[in-house]
């Protein structure tokens, strides 16, 4: 019986431990964290977008957390400072990604802000970066004979457009494009670290 208490009362310990560890502190650590002057809420369109980066999978390939200089190289790859928490206040889920089979995508509607490039490159990846391997979406554009009035037209290179047609973005593929623009966090932020 004793041994049972013992068991039980270890246990108990043990899990409390590691929730306050991991659940508690954490919790008390950002709760209070304030939006940073130069970050702005996401407008409806690039929340819509957002949810497509989600519900496509982008995640799965892409990060969103820049390292530290100290790190790794991810500053000379051009990806922009380390992310500090302040950086994903209006972030639900976040979306920090695990895999890095494409480049860090957290600053990447500073170093990519066309959206012609961004269309383009959704439509056909292979069309920009020739052993590009991200897959491509042309379910997020329609192929029409010729364009009607408020029509996105996509400036494919030529090599790529589908003769005799014009390749026209869906309102997803435009809300998905705002999103990726809107990955803006150039801003200047106090580095976690020399936070008091
Ligand atoms: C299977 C992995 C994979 C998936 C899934 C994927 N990508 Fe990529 N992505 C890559 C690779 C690899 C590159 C680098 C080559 C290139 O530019 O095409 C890349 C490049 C990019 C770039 C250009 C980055 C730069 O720095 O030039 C953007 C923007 C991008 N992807 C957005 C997306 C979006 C949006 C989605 C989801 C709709 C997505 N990717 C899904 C692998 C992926």
């Amino acid at each position: 019986m004793e041994n049972e208490i013992k068991l039980t009362a270890g246990a108990v310990a043990s899990l409390g431990i590691a929730t306050a560890a991991l659940v508690v502190l954490p919790y008390v650590q950002v709760r209070d964290i304030a939006p940073p002057a130069g970050l702005k809420p996401y407008t409806e369109q690039q929340a819509r977008g957002r949810q497509l980066y989600v519900s496509n999978g982008c995640v799965y390939c892409h990060s969103q957390q820049p390292r530290d200089r100290n790190f790794g190289p991810d500053f000379e790859r051009g990806w922009g400072r380390a992310s500090v928490p302040a950086d994903y206040v209006y972030d639900r889920p976040h979306l920090l990604g695990t895999m890095r089979t494409g480049p860090d995508l957290f600053n990447i509607g500073a170093r990519q802000p066309s959206e012609d490039w961004h269309l383009g490159h959704l439509y056909q990846p292979r069309a920009y970066v020739e052993e590009s391997n991200m897959p491509a979406y042309p379910f997020l554009f329609v192929q029409k004979d010729a364009a009607e009035d408020g029509d996105r037209v996509v400036a494919l290179p030529p090599a790529y457009a589908p003769p005799g047609k014009v390749v026209v973005a869906t309102r997803e593929a435009l809300d998905l494009v705002r999103y990726l623009q809107s990955l803006v966090h150039t801003y200047p932020v106090v580095p976690a670290a020399d936070r008091p």
